[in-house]
């Protein structure tokens, strides 16, 4: 497998590193830099940094870095020579090599082996189904009765085993592949030898079946799934590849490979059930699309579609069984914090038996038609008869908000609750207090759930959003206008039954100052005159002060105490400000914290923006990374929501 050093040059002349990994993450555009989250671990902060101007990346949470040729190895686990052949193909570059010996073969890596016999084992399925006699006859027949074209069939690499016991395990063990191998990859099936005597068995896993090979990201066969051609009954539709080293189920997509360009232009993903749904509908034209397979969705697979769009559209079959599947789907969608959009197919029909009946343009007309919001299509499905039950149109309003209390953006819930309202025609109040009921419950569960939580109005669970600069700033001034207003008007008081309120505000703010120039102004002179001696109050600066100054602490004394709305509106009682002064204090210094760690964060953001040099940005992501968990700290005793 020698590929020459003048290729290997080209290939590499014309590499650009953000066009391929951006075949992969979902890249962001900061300065002259790209930013993404880290894909080899999970995190919160994004981490991963791609330097156009140096053709390099680099993960600062694993501390992965390289070219584009090291980022495909250390993404998909392949060998340099595959990521080589990946941008040659990518880049439409011709290579050409030598076979591999059986003693180069030998000196692969395990997961390398496995590899690299799956896909010998996927050439083989796929030369029975073009050029053997029994593949040509029954394998390729029955994928043409089902409609599927030769294009579409080189596509997705279809394949045959035949009906014999152990054709593959023989022509594999001869072309050099160890026996061990075979049975890792689940290609084999041992028995071992009995105790009565009798010798160890083996035989193919696969036989007589039509064979759909499962890619990974960069188009390697990692496993297969067997179609059964007969309607025996008591045989399985499908045998799958088991669990390997290479092939772990609940990670992969089916489809993905093959769909990821179109994922990425049309910014949606159509999640369906299984492997003739994903190639029909590429057939009808529609390429962006993948298959969970049969199992249950996992956040894993999620996450993976996550990274190429944040659209996904469920469609799933008809029947009960589907809805059902398509229900618990959207939840782990949206608390991924994806957009998803659903469909039913009518008479339980599913994607291919759909398309087949109704031809492509009708198909990918009935899709774009019929995809719905999952709200409306929650509130379409359960609604039908509710108006007039009750117990109906409760069960509904739960389940719909109960998919709402998933959205991790506050934001977005927002929006929703206030589109389920007009829907169902329900008072907004009704639906956020069923909202926060489920939040309330979710994390009692969690055990998140601390007394003085219970008393903060959970309907301020608002905040946080990256494109909020602007607010961001307001109420970082917001609660400096805060700290100044309890200082000058209750200095002298005490709190917690020990400290004087402006000694406990003074060692708090050390180190921290503020940032509007008016706040700044009035804390220096009550600072100066507290080492003097005098703990200074509202009139005395109303008294000395500037004009400026003078106008200002007159505003902020005739501030009334803030009653919250809701307060009112859920008749709590409300007590003087002089008897919670303890709990004003406590939340106006986590408050004005939490905000001051955004501002900081923000601060940073935007240093990175123009950094150029490794070792700065690494510097600036670690103190970022810190901050971030010291915003979470805060947040989490406000009732504050992190997306
Ligand atoms: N599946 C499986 N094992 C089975 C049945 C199903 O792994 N015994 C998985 C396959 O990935 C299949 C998907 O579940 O593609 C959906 O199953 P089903 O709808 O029964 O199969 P289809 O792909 O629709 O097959 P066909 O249209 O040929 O009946
Ligand atoms: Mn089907």
């Amino acid at each position: 497998m020698k590929i020459s050093q003048d290729t290997i040059d080209e290939i590499k002349s014309r590499v650009d590193i953000v066009d391929v990994v951006g075949e992969f993450l979902q890249l962001k555009k900061v300065g002259i830099n790209y930013r993404a989250k880290s894909p080899f671990s999970n995190e919160k902060t994004p981490s991963f940094f791609i330097f156009p101007k140096n053709d390099n990346f680099k993960d600062f949470s694993s501390g992965k870095a390289g070219d584009a040729i090291t980022f495909l190895m250390e993404y998909d686990g392949l060998n340099y020579v595959e990521a080589i052949r990946f941008l040659a193909r990518k880049y439409g570059i011709e290579i050409q090599d030598e076979e591999q010996s059986p003693e180069q073969l030998q000196e692969q890596s395990e997961r390398e082996s496995l590899l690299i016999l799956t896909n010998y084992a996927k050439d083989h399925y796929v030369n029975n189904l073009w050029e053997h006699e029994e593949g040509k006859r029954i394998g390729l027949n029955y994928f043409k009765e089902r409609g599927f074209s030769e294009e579409t069939i080189k596509k997705f690499e279809l394949g045959y085993s035949l009906d014999q016991w152990d054709d593959l395990e023989k022509s594999a063990l001869k072309a050099g592949y160890k026996k061990e191998f075979l049975e890792k990859t689940g290609l084999i099936v041992v028995k071992p030898a009995s105790e009565e005597g009798g010798e160890e068995k083996s035989y193919d896993r696969f036989r007589g079946r039509v064979i759909f090979p499962i890619h990974n990201n960069t188009g390697k066969a990692i496993a297969f799934g067997a179609r059964i051609l007969t309607n025996d009954k008591k045989a399985p539709k499908y045998v799958n590849s088991p669990e390997s080293d290479i092939y772990h189920k609940s990670k992969i997509l089916y489809g993905i490979f093959q769909a990821r360009r179109a994922i990425r232009s049309q910014d949606n993903c159509y999640l369906v059930e299984g492997y003739t749904d994903v190639i029909s509908m590429h057939q009808c034209g529609v390429e962006n699309v993948v298959a969970s397979s049969g199992t249950s969705l996992t956040e894993e697979q999620i996450k993976s579609i996550g990274r190429l769009t944040e659209n996904i559209t469920v469609l799933f079959d008809g029947d009960e069984a589907g809805i059902k599947a398509s229900m618990r789907g959207i939840d782990m969608i949206l608390e991924q914090g994806l957009n998803v959009r659903a469909l039913v197919f009518p008479d339980g029909d599913d994607p291919d038996s759909y398309a087949k009946k109704v031809g492509a343009f009708n198909f990918r007309e009935y899709i774009k038609e019929n995809s719905r919001d999952f709200l409306a299509f929650k509130t379409e499905l359960f609604s039908k008869g509710a108006e007039r039950d009750p117990i109906k149109k409760a069960e509904t309003i739960n389940n719909i908000v109960g998919s709402i209390a998933k959205i991790p953006d506050p934001v977005k819930r927002t929006v929703y609750i206030k589109e389920t309202s007009v829907q169902l025609n329900i008072d907004e109040d009704v639906l956020i207090a069923e909202l926060n009921k489920i939040i309330l419950q979710r994390r009692r569960q969690k055990g998140q759930t601390r007394p003085e939580q219970l008393t903060e109005p959970m309907i301020e669970l608002i905040e946080e959003r990256e494109s909020q600069k602007r607010e961001e700033v307001d109420s970082l001034k917001l609660q400096e206008r805060e700290c100044i207003r309890l200082l000058i008007c209750y200095g002298f008081n005490e709190i917690e039954n020990k400290y004087r309120l402006h000694d406990h505000y003074l060692e708090e703010l050390e180190g921290l100052e503020f940032t509007d120039g008016l706040h700044i102004e009035i804390l220096e002179t009550f600072k100066r005159n507290i080492e003097k001696g005098d703990v200074i109050t509202a009139d005395y600066f109303i008294k000395n002060g500037s004009d400026k100054v003078k106008k200002y602490v007159i505003d902020l004394i005739s501030d009334q105490y803030e009653v919250s709305e809701n307060w009112k509106r859920y008749s709590i009682f409300v007590p003087r400000e002089i008897d919670v002064l303890d709990n004003s204090v406590y939340t106006n210094l986590l408050r004005f914290k939490f905000n001051r760690i955004k501002k900081l964060i923000s601060n940073i953001k935007e240093d990175l923006k123009e950094e150029t040099d490794m070792n700065k940005v690494e510097e600036l992501l670690k103190i970022q990374m810190e901050l971030d968990k010291a915003k979470l700290e805060f947040a989490r005793p406000l009732g504050i929501v992190i997306s």
